[in-house]
């Protein structure tokens, strides 16, 4: 009925002149002394149980709680009991749409989660969980076009950057029509995952539909990609991990079994001597340095053209120097920590080695305590000097003559890769010429290039980006049925 599949809107998130919403964060700030504690995975069946792993907050080195792995026999449990989800689509829509309010329900818990164990500000936390609601209201709300049955049982395999809004989303989209999901989180997130799996599962998903299974990749991940019980695999990570989990698939599953896979990105921006230029620095800093450039889409990667450079680098200077970096659960705090020693080591040894070769434009000084790397501008000739993308607050900037605009583009069509493009220009005519030829799956002109609104900017990457079809958009739940070819009449 129109109640279930009518009008949606956008979730409000967090609203500080709201009094129920600052309580909640309030309460929030008092669980800061305790920890969290996960039992065994949630599983269908008995769990054994696996490691037991300290969870550290990347601010401050402190272990914020303990998170149960599965084991290997764990993994065959689950799989035994896994089903797909037999309830209605009506009934499906429910359920999910009622996880959503739970969600928000739950909002101070979430903050406190995404800031301890993500090491994400109040803002990141906010968007965070307003996108995850989105997803669930939104893949509930397309249940009535998709009428094809489901693949079956769906791995889904999230990421420790969005480990609340894109562990929600492939999860929602699995189960909108009617998958029975297995889903591994990120290895640094388990206890953001545990407690919405618990949500979802209050809101009526039956346990042996949704499964959640922390571990590592080998233990986990290799198992859940590798077994002809699943499906399809709904993937987030490194183009890398992508290549290896389609080659599993096709060892072992049927041929026809879908890969959905949003990957890495070298992504750029191209401001030319028209651009306004506090909107563009505005804009550079944040889809550079917000979330300390832990996003896929984040902007790596800055082209301005030569005539505006000088200028445009001091103003952006002058925007770097004035971000606060510090434990996030400060209101005042722009950009936190990196998310683990991993990642805080590998960042810093590649600015120490732009150092070195005297191509730092300007950086800052990191507090200490944490795994804290500053925002860093790092001089390059162009893209093509980049080999991978380096995923913290580090942006390589490059200038271009008004004559090189289509080698800039296909210097950044050559990476192959292709997720966001940030384009700042006054010039209608150049819009249409720059997007026309730019391979990439989101391309933003006149704003900054993060934050992808669900069902207005569908999400996803082409090339060594992405397999498609994007998340938060028509298409997605698509691909979780099976082909149309399989499709009885
Ligand atoms: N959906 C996220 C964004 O648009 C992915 O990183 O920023």
């Amino acid at each position: 009925g129109p109640e279930i599949f009518g009008a949606r809107k956008n979730s409000m998130g967090l609203d500080l002149t709201y009094d129920p919403h600052l309580d909640q964060i309030e309460a929030a700030r008092g669980t800061d002394a305790s920890t969290y504690f996960t039992g065994a995975p949630l599983i269908a069946g008995t769990p054994k149980g696996g490691p037991v792993v300290t969870v550290q907050n990347p601010s401050t080195h402190t272990p914020i709680g303990q998170i149960t792995w599965a084991s290997a026999e764990d993994v065959d449990t689950a799989l035994t009991a896994a089903k797909p989800w037999d309830a209605s689509p009506s009934e499906r829509a429910k359920v999910l749409n009622r996880a959503a309010d739970l969600y928000e329900e739950n909002l101070g818990l979430f903050f406190a989660l995404l800031s301890r164990e993500a090491g994400k500000i109040w803002l990141d936390c906010m968007g965070e969980l307003r996108e995850a609601v989105d997803f669930l209201r939104y893949y509930a709300s397309r249940m009535d076009d998709h009428t094809r049955p489901p693949v079956g049982l769906f791995t889904c395999i999230s990421p420790w950057n969005f480990p609340l809004a894109i562990f929600t989303g492939q999860i929602a989209g699995a189960l909108a029509v009617g998958n029975g999901v297995l889903a591994k989180p990120a290895e640094q997130t388990g206890l953001i995952a545990f407690e919405a799996v618990k949500l979802l599962h209050q809101a009526g998903v039956p346990r042996d539909v949704l499964q959640l299974l922390p571990g590592d990749g080998v233990t986990v991940g290799a198992a859940l990609t590798s077994d002809p019980r699943i499906g399809g695999v709904a993937f987030t990570g490194s183009t890398e991990t992508a290549q290896i989990i389609r080659r599993a698939m096709a060892a072992n599953m049927a041929p026809s079994a879908p890969l959905i896979a949003e990957t890495g990105g070298l992504n750029a921006m191209i401001v030319d001597s028209t651009a306004l230029p506090e909107q563009a620095v505005r804009d550079i800093v944040a889809s550079s340095f917000q979330s300390a450039g832990q996003r896929c889409s984040a902007l790596r990667c800055l082209y301005v053209q030569e005539d505006v450079a000088d200028a445009m680098t001091n103003m952006l200077v002058g925007a770097m120097n004035e971000l606060k970096q510090d434990d996030p659960w400060h209101l005042h705090t722009d950009l936190g920590p990196v998310i683990d020693d991993e990642a805080f080591q590998g960042i810093k040894t590649y600015v120490d080695n732009a150092r070195a070769k005297g191509r730092i434009a300007h950086e800052l000084t990191a507090p200490e305590g944490g795994f804290f790397i500053a925002p860093t501008l790092i001089r390059v000739n162009g893209i093509e000097d980049m080999k991978r993308e380096i995923f913290g607050p580090v942006l390589h900037i490059a200038t271009f003559k008004a004559h090189e605009l289509d080698d800039v583009i296909d210097a950044i069509n050559a990476t192959g890769y292709g997720l966001t493009f940030g384009l700042h220009t006054r010039i209608d005519d150049r819009v249409q010429h720059v997007c026309d030829r730019m391979h990439v799956g989101n391309a933003y002109v006149n704003r900054n290039q993060i934050g992808a609104i669900v069902g207005s900017q569908p999400f996803g990457g082409e090339g060594l980006s992405g397999t498609g079809p994007k998340a938060g958009g028509p298409m997605y739940m698509d691909r979780f049925c099976q082909p149309a070819s399989a499709e009885r009449h």
